[in-house]
């Protein structure tokens, strides 16, 4: 096996500029993270079009929890390309997504029974949880929280609330009726309070003070929350937080509903990152990994909400059957891999070695995480909490070039998110770059 990362020219090497100037030519500007080209991709390991070999942190964002172009998921997917690629599953059918429905249907947490809807990604998920949500109650409100990540279509862009870039521009036309209020985001607590002694004080507020002023709970469709926040910057909340939250959704009767997208599919040693917390959500949207690499969205919605007559929400692509049998093969691969274990396990170690980094370097204010979904915050100084987002970035930077690749969040943080699978001695290698330039940046800081 050769080394990994293996860094033979220093990216972006000259092939790989070059397509980076087509793409900036011709491409609308998204959300570029690194000018890393891809040529082939395997497990946790990239190579690019230089020849320059990866490791994998960032898991496609968010997307290759069993590792890129896992065997089963690649035979799973040829054997159904010699079938058929499409049906258009929402108005005709076929095994596949009987299958995956009954699969998922039978993760979400809850002995309710459970019904799929099939999109191709995670906004397209949670748009279809918004119109369910809605129809379900004959409500129209949505109550979210700050930080809150759920995509760029218009609904669940309003209900996004993680950057201003986001929405600028766009401000006035947003959908009506949505309320956002502060997350628990305990290393910032906005209130300058501390758990547990607050008494989760950012759950009672929620009743105690917008409801009696300016959210009329009565009105509420659905009270939307990712339960670990991803986008945001991976802010894990206490449990009563989340459970406070949801005994809301019970006493004024509206619905919860639980955004997996990035938490989901395994990433925090749980199927589902709301099982951390012991609820059982109306509607659970999940997306990303949820195709091992195939775009696909699910919204897994209580029974009961399923919609009253045909046409009232469908699309094309409701899952292409690709897509489908990948999903099939992804959740196969977890369970046969054992990788909700091996991310408890390996997550704790990784934790563990994160937080002796945060012994030794002070740039580091906070790490945090649950299974394999793991961050920190990088700080200016640790009593201001004054974030370190040049920092921060110059740490991204220089482990891109030495072939480690991270994805940043939040204002000044990264998350650790390799594949639920990766050999061990490629983390232990991913985690002794990461280091190297910690130290290197707790040195000699950008801010
Ligand atoms: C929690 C969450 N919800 C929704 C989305 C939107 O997913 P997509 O980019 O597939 O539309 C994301 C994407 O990062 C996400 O993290």
């Amino acid at each position: 096996m050769p080394k990994v990362p293996n860094i033979r020219v220093e990216p972006p090497g000259p092939e790989a500029k070059k397509i980076v100037a087509k793409d900036d030519e011709y491409i609308v500007k998204a959300t570029k993270t690194a000018p890393l080209v891809f040529k082939k991709a395997e497990g946790s390991v990239i190579e690019d079009v230089d020849g320059n070999t990866y490791l994998d942190f960032y898991a496609g964002v968010g997307v290759l929890n069993v590792g890129a172009r896992h065997p089963r998921v690649v035979a799973a997917v040829s054997d159904q390309l010699g079938k058929y690629m499409h049906i258009a599953g929402t108005d005709f059918y076929e095994p596949l997504q009987a299958r995956l429905a009954e699969r998922l249907a039978k993760t979400a947490p809850g002995n309710n029974k459970k019904m799929v809807f099939f999109s191709n990604t995670g906004a397209e998920s949670v748009e279809a949880a918004i119109k369910i949500a809605k129809r379900g109650t004959g409500k129209q409100c949505f109550l979210d929280f700050l930080g809150a990540f759920h995509g760029r279509t218009t609904g669940a862009m309003t209900l996004t609330a993680s950057k201003w870039v986001q929405r600028e521009g766009y401000t006035a036309t947003l959908m009506p009726g949505v309320f956002h209020v502060p997350y628990a985001y305990c290393y910032r607590c906005i209130y300058k309070m501390e758990y547990p002694s607050c008494g989760t004080y950012c759950a009672k507020v929620i009743e105690e003070v917008y409801f009696e002023t300016q959210i009329p709970p009565n009105d509420l469709a659905a009270i939307c929350m990712e339960v670990v926040q991803g986008e945001g910057g991976y802010v894990v909340p206490p449990k009563t937080f989340v459970k406070m939250v949801f005994d809301l959704t019970r006493k004024y009767k509206c619905l919860f509903i639980d955004d997996e997208v990035q938490s989901g599919m395994g990433r925090t040693g749980k199927m589902w990152a709301a099982e951390h917390f012991d609820i059982a959500p109306d509607i659970i949207c999940s997306a990303k990994s949820l195709g091992g690499g195939l775009p696909l969205g699910a919204t897994i919605v209580d029974a009961k909400l399923n919609f009253d007559r045909y046409g009232r929400h469908s699309n094309t692509f409701g899952g292409v059957s690709l897509a489908h049998a990948a999903a099939l093969a992804t959740l196969d691969v977890i369970e046969d891999e054992k990788l909700l274990d091996r991310g408890t396990k390996v997550g704790k170690e990784t934790k563990k070695r994160l937080e002796e980094m945060m012994e030794k370097y002070d740039i580091i204010g906070d790490t945090r995480g649950l299974g394999m979904m793991l961050a920190q915050e990088f700080v200016q100084d640790r009593k201001t909490r004054k974030h370190a987002a040049k920092s921060r970035d110059k740490i991204a930077d220089m482990a891109f070039k030495k072939g480690l690749m991270l994805l940043p969040c939040g204002k000044s943080v990264i998350r650790y998110i390799p594949p639920l699978n990766i050999p061990q001695d490629q983390l232990d290698s991913g985690l002794e770059i990461l280091e190297d330039c910690i130290k290197t940046v707790n040195r000699n800081r950008a801010d």
